[in-house]
């Protein structure tokens, strides 16, 4: 049997399967109000149908301020709540596990799908970060104070507690890609000389104090991953020793599995991104005792299954093979000699066995 299509169980939500749905906007909010519709419904679902273990939904605003673009999706409010439910029963239906990945874009939100600043006439906002340092091409944010952070800290724990209302198993923090928490997180971006700059441990508070929140916020059943990156690709930036260490810390107060990725802090660096570019840092992470899970280039079956029989994740998320192919999941099993039940459809009825 291929350990990619070995059941894993999380707390008390079983994957069927370790291949996954990495987060991926869509961009497809069209009437700006942060509410999933009938493209979400789509998108889940055809992937879900596909075969795939868990379909993460992608970054969704913990507060209108913390969304990346005004066509991004968002879960502060009843109504976005109930939509979310509708996409989460389809997912279910087709029996993957449904999770939402919870983000505030801090100094890159208000922007545009390309990474510039959205002016404010046409909708956008003035943002904010843990220092006044911005990214290229984007507005310089206002400098958080204490305030800002609670405030922040408490929207992740009730969009999280939102989250589980809407059925969702597992909550991912976005603390990669250069977003609000890994704003905090790296060196390069933070500069503040208060509890939350300077040492490893006061850049990781940030995204502690929310992994603590978020815990508090939902039942012990709820699954919690975190996404960080484990690298800049810059010097002086976060390095994969640290993102296993702040991962050792997190597990401590009720994260279940890390989702290792890397870069977004920096605009224009250099990435070699071979295949598997990154399950490298995965590894490193595992080794400190905590789960992982790869993601990054990840394109064909036997890739990803030798990625977990060599430990280095537990599972493997995919993004854009799966764009291609949202089948895939199904595919891969058919070339690991591995027979799944799930194939929706007529299939399951019987018409052509
Ligand atoms: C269209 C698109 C949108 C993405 N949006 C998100 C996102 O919302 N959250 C996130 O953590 N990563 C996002 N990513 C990154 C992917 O989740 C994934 O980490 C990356 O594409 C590398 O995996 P891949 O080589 O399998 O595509 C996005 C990637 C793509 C292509």
């Amino acid at each position: 049997m291929a350990m990619l299509f070995e059941p894993l169980t999380l707390r008390e939500t079983t994957f069927r399967n370790r291949l996954w749905v990495s987060p991926m906007c869509q961009f497809m909010c069209n009437d700006f109000d942060g509410m999933p519709g009938s493209w979400h419904i789509m998108n889940a679902g055809s992937y879900a149908a596909g075969g795939a273990g868990l379909v993460m939904m992608e970054s969704t605003g913990v507060s209108a301020d913390g969304r990346i673009t005004i066509r991004c999706p968002g879960i502060w409010n009843d109504e976005q709540q109930g939509a979310w439910a509708t996409v989460v029963d389809l997912v279910h239906q087709l029996g993957a596990v449904a999770g939402i990945q919870l983000n505030h874009a801090g100094r890159k939100a208000s922007g545009y799908a390309n990474g510039t600043s959205l002016a404010i006439e046409d909708g956008g906002w003035e943002t904010m970060g843990p220092t006044a340092n911005k990214v290229d091409g984007m507005r310089v944010p206002r400098v958080m104070d204490q305030t800002d952070i609670d405030r922040v800290v408490k929207d992740f724990g009730i969009a999280a507690a939102r989250s589980v209302k809407a059925g969702f198993d597992v909550i991912e923090l976005h603390a990669a890609h250069g977003y609000l928490i890994h704003q905090f997180l790296s060196p390069l971006s933070n500069e503040r000389t208060d509890e939350y700059g300077g040492s490893l441990e006061n850049r990781a508070r940030f995204l502690l104090d929310i992994v603590r929140e978020v815990r508090s916020n939902v039942p012990e059943s709820t699954v919690l991953f975190v996404r960080l990156s484990a690298s800049d690709w810059a010097e002086g930036g976060v390095t994969p020793e640290d993102i296993a260490v702040v991962s050792t810390w997190a597990e401590k107060l009720g994260a279940d599995l890390f989702d290792i990725s890397s870069g977004g802090l920096i605009k224009n660096v250099f990435i070699s991104s071979t295949p598997g570019y990154q399950v490298g840092f995965s590894e490193t992470v595992k080794r400190e005792g905590v789960k992982t899970a790869a993601v990054g280039k990840i394109l064909d079956p036997q890739q990803a299954e030798d990625i977990l029989q060599e430990g280095k994740a537990d599972a493997v998320f995919l993004g854009r093979k799966l764009i291609n192919d949202p089948h895939f999941p199904l595919r891969a099993a058919h070339e690991l000699g591995v027979e799944v039940d799930y194939t929706p459809g007529p299939h399951r009825m019987g018409y052509w066995d």
